[in-house]
């Protein structure tokens, strides 16, 4: 039965999601807590997970794709340790109720590609169980409730264009005219987020002249955005985790290159890889950026998205 359909006969509530990209991401020294201090630009792209919740005799939650369980999805927990179940049960613990429900979550967004589909879930699970649950919760706490659950689940929550400090959980809304046009290429094997920013430590401290910690500041990129112009922001896109995710994943300088002879206007690995993102000066030439990039047989899949889009959302239960 289609989450749509559900909806009608039990008061299901459905969330959609966007993936995000970093357009910058400098990353500061490993803190004693285990984390990174970020300065990050997040961009919140339309491609989406759709997460359904309905009351339930107990707490369940199943994936899919269209047209099946995809390879990549194998990998994700459907038990407790699964996002969206954690975050079912930090917002059913914060507003004393049981948290027994279904989760059915419809996967797009790659799964351990760097563009936090596991925090869209989260998010997903706790914007829409607040409809559930006609909680009258502020967003605030709903953001504090995210923030408990993974650094990049506070901007999966709001979307947008914003800048993110702390471990990413801090946000501020950065103003981005107009609509950029982007080109995805989804990789073959996933990269876990730790072992990336481990490997960055390792860089750091065996050739620390070349990996300095240097965590640069994003400014001139703010401004960019501000302006709209895709040819003035593309050289300005940065990752301090990229030379990290080449190191695990040497292939990935094939992908980038691939992307620039399309005819991309610019390409950086998405936040901790293996997604790689390349700007197109508009909706057209990311098409065709999209087929000659396909061609090139560098990636696993290949899609265009564009982006600023909001962040979780219900969806009408007639869609
Ligand atoms: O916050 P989240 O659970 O998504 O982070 C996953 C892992 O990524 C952390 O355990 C940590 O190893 C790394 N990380 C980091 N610094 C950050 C965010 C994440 O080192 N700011």
């Amino acid at each position: 039965m289609s989450p749509a359909s559900l909806s009608v006969i039990s008061g299901a509530v459905t969330v959609r999601v966007p993936a995000k990209i970093n357009l910058h991401l400098g990353v500061g020294p490993l803190r004693d807590d285990g984390y990174h201090d970020l300065v990050t630009i997040f961009q919140a792209l339309s491609l989406y997970d759709d997460v359904t919740v309905a009351r339930s005799a107990a707490t369940t939650v199943t994936m899919s794709r269209s047209g099946g369980r995809g390879a990549d999805t194998e990998s994700v927990p459907l038990d407790e340790n699964n996002l969206a179940v954690r975050a079912a049960r930090a917002l059913g613990e914060h507003v004393g109720r049981d948290p027994r429900v279904s989760i059915d979550i419809v996967k797009r967004i790659p799964v351990a590609g760097g563009m936090a589909g596991g925090s869209a879930d989260a998010a997903g699970a706790l914007v829409a169980l607040a409809a559930l649950w006609k909680l009258d919760i502020s967003r605030a706490e709903i953001l504090e409730l995210a923030a408990g659950l993974g650094s990049d689940v506070p901007f999966s929550v709001q979307g947008g264009t914003a800048l993110g400090t702390g471990r990413g959980e801090q946000l501020m809304p950065v103003l981005a005219r107009g609509e950029l046009h982007w080109v995805l290429a989804l990789a073959r094997e996933g990269l876990s987020t730790p072992k990336v920013f481990a490997e960055l430590d390792r860089l750091r401290e065996n050739r620390a002249d070349e990996y300095s910690g240097a965590n640069p500041r994003p400014d001139a990129l703010v401004q960019a955005l501000a302006g709209g112009r895709p040819q003035e922001i593309a050289p300005l896109l940065h990752n301090d985790l990229q030379p990290a995710a080449l190191s695990l994943q040497p292939a990935l300088r094939r992908t980038l290159r691939a992307g620039i002879d399309a005819g991309a206007l610019g390409g950086i690995v998405s936040g901790s890889g293996p997604t790689c993102a390349f700007l197109c000066s508009g909706a057209e030439d990311a098409v065709a950026v999209a087929a000659e990039l396909s061609g090139a047989g560098v990636a696993r899949s290949v899609r265009t998205a564009a982006g600023p889009v909001p962040g979780a959302t219900r969806k009408p239960p007639e869609e």
